[in-house]
């Protein structure tokens, strides 16, 4: 894994793998979506490594072990909508206890500037630990706004959670929120301008729902 103060790039090479399937043109909706879980998983199981354990003891059949335990679950995914959907499978399936809100916002094709549309999280934010899924950091635009939405709502801590990231979206991203770490696979150099990344995957949305 590379590591820098806010931006850990998990470049396992199971993940580099699924990567290259993901980025390649011919990778059919339903691969697509399997790729994204599956990713999104092992993403998951490495931004989770700090969570806290407290000691337990437990009966083997042989004798007593002393063990740990994770101490509290309070962690809230929040996909935002729609790419982001296509990310809850993967972390629900390591973490089933884990609550699931939802932020829906998107581009004005005009301005660019995001626009919210939709945002339900759980009552009890303010005791959990958010990880925010978006399968695509581009610009940064809507993910710096759907974190300022989200701590409003005082979450005890935030990280975001991405599968590719550009170099712009990053910047712009830890720039607004220097205390925000962000989780990705693989960091694009470049935008094209439609702000599509670029070599990127194409529209993350379409390829998971099949709606090119
Ligand atoms: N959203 C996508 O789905 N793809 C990009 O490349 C950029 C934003």
């Amino acid at each position: 894994m590379q590591e820098n103060k806010n931006v850990m790039i998990m470049d396992h090479p199971l993940i580099q793998d699924k990567i290259s399937l993901l980025r390649d043109k011919e990778t059919s909706s339903k691969e697509f979506r399997e790729l994204i879980s599956e990713v999104t998983m092992l993403m998951c199981y490495e931004s989770l490594r700090d969570l806290p354990l407290k000691e337990v003891e437990v009966e083997t059949p042989l004798m007593t072990a002393k063990t740990k335990v994770l101490a509290e679950r309070h962690i809230a995914f929040i996909p935002i909508l729609r790419a982001g959907l296509g990310m809850v499978e993967g972390v629900v399936n390591l973490m089933p206890t884990a609550r699931v809100g939802h932020i829906g916002l998107y581009r004005d094709p005009e301005t660019r500037l995001p626009v919210e549309y939709y945002c339900k999280l759980t009552s009890d934010i303010s005791e959990r630990d958010v990880i925010l899924l978006d399968p695509m950091l581009a610009t940064g635009g809507t993910a710096v706004d759907a974190i300022t939405m989200v701590k409003e709502r005082k979450p005890r801590s935030i990280k975001f959670m991405c599968i590719l990231a550009s170099n712009q979206g990053i910047e712009a991203l830890t720039k607004a929120h220097p205390d925000v770490k962000i989780y990705c696979a693989a960091r694009d150099a470049a935008l094209n301008d439609d702000c599509y990344i670029i070599p990127g995957l194409g529209d993350a949305g379409d390829r998971i729902f099949g709606t090119k």
